[in-house]
């Protein structure tokens, strides 16, 4: 057994974790990543189920997968994440053919469980919620590039918004300790990491021991933060609004390496689909948090989720959806149509947006954020911007790949001896998906710009 596949779908936590099982069952069982399912000894699924196509593709998946265990049945198939956790041993009805079950919060077992599964030559699940554990037992390392990082710093969530899964999947709010993730954030930083993005399905609601007596929020783990030398941005995502106080807007006026870019999910501009949905906040709440950000940190770029289709919406909440993007005129956003999730309050709530009104309302939607977005991308072209260099880019090896500060990515004639530098870019153009530039400063090693 030398050979492991792992097959991601769903959010950047799911990314983050499936690096982690990649270290662990290299460090446990010798396993190197191959990019050739065929030629695994074990294949990995992580799984994600907010969403029903999320869901769609997990058994799909699996069908790929099937024949080559019945050509080789010494292979092991193991399935992880929110449908193992949401599904777990009912899931081997659907695929018998799986060996291995596992959760968001098992997966640091994953080695136990493997060694479980070949000397009982038995398939196991293990989907409990035992968070407490699981950070102690994960290595940690910088992504793929070197130069960024996810850094978990919080997991689960307690709001139960009518129509979300995360509560039921991911379990109840749990923060890691400020010391835990400061010396996992120092290392990474010593691993030439320049730019961490912290995580949690709700990470501005961390309340984590501050190493002292008492527990602090994430405007004081993210000051503590700033202060390590070395690191030139931090980001957090995904934030709800309701947890947007006051101390975490002063951040953000006064954080300089904090990004101007924050994703505030809102999923509707209707006070009315909002109380249905539990959002905890009204539309006026929201603009009074965006518009006290903004005056923190004028130019700040603010994301958000959409749900259109969201049971009894009708066109006249879907305009107020739609007045709340000319409002605060968002960046690049996620939009989904609303599917019912198991487990879910909203299931009691007739689903009874017609499918092709919600597609017309998903495009009306997704064309303006898309012209708000390009508006901006077009608005950087001839700016000069602070760029990180993460590495060659994929498409060219003469050119180098960056981050701007909004977190778009740019593409430019360069040296890959840059990657980790905070460079000063001038931008040249702005295509659909990425904007091109060039060095705007002479000598990249002798400047290290700050955000
Ligand atoms: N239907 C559609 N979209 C959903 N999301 C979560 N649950 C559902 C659902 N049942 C979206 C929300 C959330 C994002 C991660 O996924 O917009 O913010
Ligand atoms: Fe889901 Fe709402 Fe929690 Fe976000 S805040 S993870 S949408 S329940």
């Amino acid at each position: 057994m030398q050979n492991l596949f792992i097959k991601t779908y769903g959010c950047q936590m799911n990314e983050y974790d499936s690096e982690r099982m990649a270290d662990l069952l290299a460090q446990s069982h010798g396993l190197t990543l191959v990019d050739d399912p065929q030629q695994a000894d074990v294949l990995l699924l992580n799984t994600c189920s907010i969403r029903e196509k999320a869901e769609d593709k997990v058994f799909t998946q699996l069908g790929f997968w099937r024949p080559f265990k019945e050509k080789r049945p010494e292979v092991i198939i193991g399935v992880g994440g929110c449908v193992a956790s949401q599904e777990g041993a009912k899931l081997r009805r659907r695929a018998p053919y799986v060996d291995l079950v596992f959760g968001p919060q098992t997966l640091h077992r994953l080695p136990d469980l493997l060694d479980a599964c070949l000397a009982e030559r038995h398939p196991q699940v293990d989907v409990e919620f035992p968070v407490l554990e699981k950070f102690d037992r994960l290595p940690q390392r910088p992504g793929r590039d070197g130069a960024t990082a996810f850094l978990t710093i919080q997991e689960g969530c307690d709001k139960f918004c009518t129509f979300c899964v995360v509560p039921h999947t991911r379990g109840r709010e749990y923060s890691r300790s400020m010391p835990d993730i400061l010396r996992e954030a120092r290392s990474l930083v010593d691993q030439g990491v320049r730019e961490i993005t912290l995580l949690g399905q709700n990470v501005n609601a961390y309340r984590g021991g501050t190493g002292l007596i008492g527990v602090g929020g994430l405007a004081e783990l993210l000051e503590r933060l700033s202060r390590i030398p070395g690191l030139l941005r931090l980001r957090y995502t995904t934030s709800h609004p309701s947890n947007l106080d006051d101390e975490l807007i002063a951040a953000h006026g006064s954080i300089d390496i904090l990004a101007p870019h924050l994703h505030l999910p809102v999923q509707s501009g209707s006070d009315r689909i909002l109380r249905r949905m539990h959002r905890k906040h009204n539309v006026e709440q929201y603009l009074d948090k965006i518009a006290r950000l903004r005056a923190a940190r004028p130019g700040i770029q603010i994301s958000s989720d959409f749900i259109v289709g969201f049971p009894g919406e009708t066109e006249a909440d879907f305009a107020a959806t739609m007045d709340l993007i000319e409002a605060v005129r968002f960046d690049q956003s996620f939009s989904f149509k609303y599917s019912q999730r198991p487990n879910t309050p909203a299931l009691k709530l007739k689903d009874d947006v017609p499918e092709a009104e919600k597609d017309a309302r998903l495009a009306i939607l997704q064309g303006r954020i898309n012209g708000l977005a390009q508006g901006y991308a077009q608005a950087l072209v001839g700016t000069r911007q602070a760029v990180l260099i993460t590495g060659p880019s994929r498409r060219d090896p003469q050119e180098v790949t960056g981050k701007t500060a909004c977190n778009r990515s740019v593409n430019l004639p360069g040296s890959s001896a840059w990657a980790g530098q905070m460079l000063d870019i001038e931008i040249t153009a702005a295509l659909p998906n990425s904007l091109r530039g060039r060095l705007a400063q002479s000598d990249p090693t002798a400047h290290r710009l700050a955000v």
